[in-house]
């Protein structure tokens, strides 16, 4: 990568060591991703701020930040683990609480606006399309690109700190407009009359294709809420942060549909509400606002509630802005005196809530997947009427699959999730241009699924060091991405993660091998953690290692090595990592 002589010095440390630092990320993934150049950013979304994900390791590493180092461009913040103002009331413990205010001061002494939300795009921080920027928070990062037209890879929560303090980022990936092109079409032939149904088809396209930019047709333009309920489904059940969705994003009409993909109908998304339905029996906690609530999901519940009065209860989370306003309006109050909760500052998710609540009812299919990892929760995705239903009564009325579109594969008896074209889901020449940033290839040299499907040579087998090192364990094999925030407990180093093929194993001293990452950006932080307890990966072996992964191997110091044919390597044999090489060693 290129460096002007001002960014060269700014290496050698002329704006002090956290610009160094910064530095020393942000060449070590143009490097390691082929960028030309550092690109100016306009904005920063900062994830990595609950106390729950940093734990003590990602404090101190956020305080020794914070002694010289002051953002060179507007950054917000994501959501913290607790309200910080009310967090008594909310029942957060004092030890929390303390460390957590010494995270939010460490970001505002940085000079980082202390937002608290995954929405940055509705308290002001809207980018303009073409825009660059350097955000982490999967939902927003996803967003951005695809509705707003802005340009961000998936940042981890380091990396996108580090471009904010430079002010910069390296341009490679979503910054391109390779890694933009749509690469697989998906015809959706469903009725999608919620936000809810607008997470299950990012469920449903998120698991089918993973490693490709969508182009969705169908639909008609749907509300803001639903895009923000697609934008935060996708990346979490694949790896995709952008898509394009015909008649409704600005630049589905900048290339030709694709040749190839496949159909979404009526099974699809009632298969994605399955996958998230643990049951309904005893819920006591209903949550709305995942992504944050806008005005207008507010409004709403506040009038559905006038006159009623909640049995279980009901959480609505949004920016503290957000809710500053309907404060001033009156709706919160109007949420309130139906025993309704809003909550500002916080999440289901990010907050201490494991063992308080149990089993969640929630409209949102990413707060579905990180709740069970995150606070051990019992879900269930249900459309925002149904939520309501739930938190009036305590009870959930059976889930009623809506009738079929009409001449949908379903009304017509025939197979859903057809290709569209007999190859079926893309080409391997549409498949180029992705970008780590994009959505890893996760298929390239995919995992075959352990001993059954590895061929049994010993290597060694070379690709591209991402972060140089030796490490000595024994293979561990995906073959499917990992998220390491939600996916894993750091704590045990076990993937925790329902249905997926490592769940119940511990990573601690394995040589992960995997496609790619997948989900949230925290998992950067998440790796630095492991890496901390003594609980991480020995070494990381992926196909196509995204940047999360990637900050989170070069914070830790884990040695990982992409680009390497990993379907050729076995389960459960010792073998050796050393720079960009991996060897079995019996
Ligand atoms: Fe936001 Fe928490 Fe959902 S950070 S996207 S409300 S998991």
């Amino acid at each position: 990568m290129r460096l002007t002589d001002e960014e060269r010095g700014w290496l050698d440390g002329t704006r002090g060591p956290a610009v160094r630092r910064a530095m020393e990320i942000l060449v070590a993934l143009g490097e390691i991703y082929d960028a030309e150049r550092l690109v100016p950013i306009r904005s920063a979304q900062l994830a990595g701020v609950s106390y729950a994900n940093l734990g003590d390791a990602g404090l101190e590493l956020l305080e020794a930040w914070a002694r010289d180092g002051r953002v060179a461009c507007p950054a917000t913040l994501n959501p913290a683990g607790m309200d910080l103002v009310a967090w008594r009331a909310q029942g957060i413990p004092e030890k929390f609480a303390e460390r957590q205010l010494r995270i939010v001061r460490a970001y505002e002494t940085m000079g980082v606006r202390v937002s608290c939300t995954c929405t940055p795009y509705l308290v002001g921080n809207r980018p303009a399309p073409g825009e660059h920027l350097a955000w982490s928070e999967s939902s927003a990062v996803t967003f951005a690109n695809a509705v707003l037209g802005a340009r961000t890879n998936r940042e981890g929560g380091p990396s996108a700190l580090a471009a904010a303090l430079v002010g910069r980022t390296p341009a490679y990936g979503l910054h391109l407009d390779a890694a933009r092109r749509p690469q697989v079409r998906v015809r959706v032939e469903a009725p999608l009359d919620s936000a809810a149904d607008w997470g299950a088809l990012g469920v449903a396209v998120g698991l089918r294709a993973p490693d490709r930019v969508p182009w969705i047709e169908g639909p008609p333009p749907p509300q803001e809420e639903s895009l923000m309920a697609l934008a935060a489904a996708l990346p979490t059940f694949g790896g995709t942060p952008v898509f394009h969705l015909a008649g409704a994003t600005p630049e589905a009409d900048r290339w030709p549909p694709p040749a190839d993909g496949f159909v979404v109908g009526r099974r699809e998304i009632e298969d994605a509400y399955a996958r998230l339905d643990d049951g309904a029996d005893g819920i006591d906690l209903v949550y709305l606002g995942c992504p944050h609530a806008t005005p207008e999901t507010i409004r709403r519940l506040a009038r559905c509630l006038e006159g009623r009065r909640v049995r279980v209860p009901l959480w609505i989370a949004a920016a503290r802005e957000v809710l500053e306003r309907a404060e001033a309006d009156g709706t919160a109050a109007a949420i309130r005196a139906a025993g309704g909760t809003p909550v500002a500052d916080t999440c289901f998710v990010v907050a201490p809530l494991r063992g308080r609540f149990r089993r969640v009812v929630t409209d949102s299919a990413k707060g579905c997947f990180y709740a069970r990892g995150a606070n051990a929760m019992q879900v269930r995705l249900a459309p925002f009427d149904a939520c309501l239903e739930a938190a009036l009564h305590g009870r959930m009325p059976a889930r009623r699959a809506p009738p079929a579109a009409p001449g949908s594969p379903d009304a017509s008896g025939d197979a859903a999730a057809a290709p569209l074209t007999a190859r079926g889901a893309g080409t391997e020449g549409e498949r180029g241009g992705g970008g780590p940033g994009a959505a890893a290839p996760a298929d390239r040299g995919a995992p075959s699924g352990g001993p059954a499907g590895a061929v049994a040579d010993a290597g060694p087998w070379r690709g591209r060091a991402i972060r140089h090192g030796a490490a000595t364990g024994t293979t561990l094999v995906s073959p499917e991405p990992l998220s390491f925030y939600g996916g894993v407990d750091p704590v045990s180093g076990r993937v925790v993660e329902r249905g997926h093929p490592l769940a119940g194993r511990s990573l601690a001293g394995r040589i992960l091998v995997m496609p790619t990452g997948k989900g949230s950006t925290v998992g950067s932080y998440a790796l630095y953690r492991m890496a901390r307890a003594g609980t991480a990966p020995a070494a990381i072996v992926c196909a196509a290692c995204d940047t999360v992964v990637a900050v989170g191997a070069i914070l830790g110091e884990i040695p990982c090595v992409d680009g390497v044919d990993v379907g050729r390597i076995p389960d459960g044999r010792p073998a050796a990592v050393r720079g960009e090489e991996v060897t079995l060693l019996d």
